[in-house]
């Protein structure tokens, strides 16, 4: 049955009859709404407020995700059901953040055992790296690290060793980490004439250890790891490759020393990994103290989305919101907008969360549903999108709703007084920006002195609906909490939405269709059976080589 047919579906339907044309700053002067609409857990603040909801609509919401049976729900992903039904397994991630004394059987295993081994033996390496006592092939130390990996193997890591970077242990040998992910070979172009054979070590990080694009940039280091060393090239991946993957086989295949590799397991997501050895990445950049400073973040949030009751679980609300925009108020997008240069990379990587998590259109029960789902994700460093897009959110024809994320708190730490005062000013426009944008999106005019006339081209229509997210300041645990509040987000509007948000079918089509279609570009035949369009790009692509 559809949940359309639910009752509490059906009651926000009529609701929203009466909610459609009620202005954001109708419902601003009807009283107090920042108390009543602002929840705190694991360290961050959840405004919202400045969302198209009165009391009741959020009721309504709590009474859907009642009907819909998220408070079963939760325990089944966490206790390790096999909510990702059409792979028929569970979908762990919370374990990977489970306290060593914590115990959770998977078919009879305990699966925190196995995941602080693999912490050891990351710690390992990282302290191995650490202590400048990682050799290469010719007897130097480490100096440099390069992450291949794409999706889950690459965002994840990119996105929290970026927005880490300043929790860097001191008085460690230093180790510079770089990140290759595309296909074709731009940033290993890019890098490799920098760094030095002698001193690089690369993590082949794939999950399936089936990807070509991370296959082909791991190929490419390692001739290039080949022409440099001229050593040989078993002895070249033992000492200058780490292996991350949930394929222990294809690893010793491969040829990584057996010390150097990390496993993971098929109950990790590929886009809920880099709290397991895809981290580490992470691990090397912030410490491994830091790495789990990040992974007790994460695990605070999940005790809080595991024990709160719906109308005060963070997650189960940021969800029924998201819910309430796509489906009742036809808000087709949502904008990711960090006020904090550090979180540069979260847009990215909460795009592959959401829309390769919900990005379905066929619930459990394989039917195609009738209601949307995903909605777009999207964003950039909010005070860099004022300059840029910006101006279709206030004045576009677009509904777009947002996530307006800041630390409250920037640069305390910062030694000289003079640079100290001068950031902390920086921060404080950063917030000053956040909290204008936000205001003057749901108000529009109204943010305006009375009585101010303008023509039409400077007014503001505002209602543009947005959430903020405050951290008390961006450290290893608040990160991990904000990362989980939006992986359990996701979770609960896959089970309102009655579709698998663990897994991701809709990928593999174009991997199939890519490797035939390379075959094509490389035997130089085949393209008559193809499409016109397609036969004429491979035409010019052949035209072009000739030439
Ligand atoms: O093609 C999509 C995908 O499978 C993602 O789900 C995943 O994060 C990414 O590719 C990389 O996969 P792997 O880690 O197996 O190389």
């Amino acid at each position: 049955m559809s949940i359309r047919q639910n009752r509490a579906w059906q009651a926000l339907e009529k609701h929203r009859d009466s909610m459609r044309d009620v202005h954001l700053s109708t419902l601003f002067s009807e009283g107090e709404r920042a108390g009543a609409l602002t929840y705190e857990a694991a360290g961050l603040r959840m405004d919202l407020s400045k969302q198209r909801v009165r009391g009741e609509t959020m009721e309504m919401l709590l009474d859907l995700a009642r009907e819909a049976g998220v408070e079963q729900a939760i325990p089944r992903l966490l206790e390790g059901r096999h909510v990702n039904r059409t792979e028929d397994r569970p979908a762990l991630h919370s374990a990977l953040r489970l306290p060593r004394d914590a115990r959770l059987h998977v078919n009879e295993t305990d699966v925190v055992a196995a995941v602080h081994d693999s912490l050891d033996a990351m710690e390992r390496m990282v302290n191995k790296l650490h202590a400048g006592q990682w050799r290469g092939t010719s007897g130097r130390p480490i100096t440099d690290v390069v992450n291949l990996g794409v999706g889950g193997s690459d965002l994840g890591p990119l996105m929290a060793s970026t927005a880490l970077e300043e929790f860097a242990p001191e008085g460690v040998h230093e180790v510079e980490l770089h990140f290759a992910s595309t296909i074709d070979g731009s940033q290993l172009a890019d890098i490799l004439p920098q760094l030095n054979p002698e001193t690089t070590l690369f993590i082949y990080s794939s999950k399936s250890f089936g990807t070509i694009d991370t296959a082909a940039n791991a190929a490419t280091a390692l001739d290039w790891l080949k022409t440099g060393l001229g050593e040989d090239e078993a002895y070249i991946k033992r000492q200058h490759f780490i292996g991350v993957s949930t394929k222990s086989e294809k690893m010793d295949e491969w040829g990584f020393d057996p010390e150097h590799q990390l496993l993971f397991w098929d109950w990790v997501g590929g886009r809920y990994s880099f709290w397991s050895g895809i981290g580490l990445g992470i691990a090397l950049k912030i410490g491994m103290d830091g790495f789990r400073r990040m992974l007790a973040g994460a695990h605070q949030m999940d005790e809080h989305f595991r024990s709160a009751p719906l109308e005060q679980n963070l997650p189960v609300l940021f969800a029924l919101i998201g819910v309430w925009n796509t489906n009742f108020l036809d808000i087709p997008s949502l904008a990711v907008l960090p006020y904090d240069g550090r979180l540069s990379h979260l847009p990215g990587y909460l795009q592959q969360l959401e829309m390769e998590s919900n990005g379905k259109s066929t619930t459990n029960e394989g039917e195609q549903v009738d209601y949307n789902t995903c909605p777009i994700i999207w964003g950039e460093i909010g005070p860099n999108g004022q300059h840029a897009f910006y101006q279709l959110l206030h004045q576009g024809t677009r509904p777009v709703a947002c996530d307006f994320i800041a630390p409250i708190d920037r640069y305390s730490d910062v030694e000289d007084d003079t640079l100290r005062e001068d950031l902390k000013y920086q921060h404080r426009l950063a917030l000053a920006n956040c909290f204008a944008q936000s205001r003057v999106l749901m108000l529009g005019d109204d943010a305006l002195p009375e009585g101010e006339e303008r023509p039409a081209w400077k007014r503001y229509a505002g209602n543009q609906p947005s959430t903020t997210l405050l951290l008390e300041q961006l450290t290893p645990e608040s990160l991990g909490a904000l990362v989980a509040l939006y992986e359990h987000k996701v979770f609960v509007q896959g089970t309102l939405w009655d579709i698998d948000s663990f897994d991701q079918w809709g990928v593999e089509l174009g991997k199939q269709i890519a490797n035939e279609t390379d075959d094509i570009l490389r035997s130089g035949s085949g393209a008559d059976r193809l499409d016109d369009s397609s036969r004429a790009l491979i035409e010019a692509v052949w035209a072009g080589s000739r030439r």
